[in-house]
């Protein structure tokens, strides 16, 4: 990468990035602004994505960096198309997707109930599909790239997630096959997968009465828990120029807590 390029890698790149309204999607709808980004920023969660495009404003358009909002479910598939619309007409290109938009819940296997187990695959597996598979097209006009968040949850026991470890083994699984499938489109496909992060996500979890901190105690983090910057700037470089040789892999930042 030449000098001038460096901390401007997404300067007249545009895409979409989801779950933008808070925790790791927004860190990284700042850093990829800060670095150039056009981005649609999608959520459901229609303040948080106001102060996410408040923030980006703030920071500054130095790269070339601005943002817009758009609420949507991204497990609605006509909401998704809408979107991926939205961003091309708004910024005549989608070469970047970042999937990051996800929820979570700790609940013990006798009381996972179907709707939740359907609406976990509904939000993280099949809201992460279905923007692939309607940007596919753009992102192959211009050699584009999608990142996607799945977990450690995807390669490592976490008792009392199993949907959602679930869900996440399901975006990884995804993510590898298609990284394949499109490889020869100039589409470069791979998934980060953070450990614990400090976020409204993790500051809910609460453990039932009786659970065995033991193995909680096994994959905590040395440094303690990773914050979405940390995140933000492995997606800026899985999603970069800095990461071209990177492809249909999980790059997993975790703080060395599953190692
Ligand atoms: N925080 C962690 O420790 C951790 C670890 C591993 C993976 N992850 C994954 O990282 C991603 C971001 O998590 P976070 O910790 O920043 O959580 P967060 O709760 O702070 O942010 C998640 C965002 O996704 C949005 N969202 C959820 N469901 C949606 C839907 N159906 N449609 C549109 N938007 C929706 C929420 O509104 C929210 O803004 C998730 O996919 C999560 O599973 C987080």
């Amino acid at each position: 990468m030449d000098a001038e390029a460096i901390g401007r890698r997404f300067t007249g790149k545009a895409g979409i990035l989801t779950g933008a309204a808070s925790g790791i999607g927004r860190a990284a709808a700042l850093r990829l602004t800060a670095e150039g980004a056009r981005l649609l920023l999608v959520d459901r969660d229609e303040e948080g994505l106001k102060e996410t495009v408040r923030l980006v404003g703030e920071q500054g358009g130095r790269a070339g960096g601005a943002a817009s909002a758009y609420a949507a479910d991204i497990a609605d598939e006509d909401a998704v198309r809408g979107a991926v619309a939205a961003a091309k007409d708004r910024y005549g290109a989608v070469g970047l997707l970042v999937n990051v938009a996800g929820f979570h819940k700790v609940v013990p296997l006798e009381e996972v109930t179907l709707d939740y187990w359907n609406r976990q695959f509904a939000v993280n597996t099949a809201g992460t599909m279905l923007f692939c598979r309607e940007a596919l097209p753009h992102l192959a006009e211009g050699g584009g790239v999608i990142v996607n968040t799945a977990s450690t949850s995807a390669t490592h026991a976490h008792p009392y997630m199993t949907a959602y470890a679930a869900s996440k083994g399901a975006v990884l699984a995804f993510t590898q096959s298609l990284a394949a499938e499109v490889w020869g489109r100039g589409v470069r496909v791979l998934a980060v997968s953070p450990g614990g992060v400090a976020t409204p996500l993790t500051e809910a979890v609460s453990f039932p009465e009786g659970t065995d901190g033991a193995y909680y105690a096994r994959i905590t983090p040395p440094a303690g828990m990773g914050r979405p910057e940390e995140i933000a700037a492995a997606i800026a470089f899985a999603a970069s120029e800095d990461g071209a040789y990177v492809r249909g892999v999980e790059l997993r930042v975790d703080g060395g807590s599953h190692a």
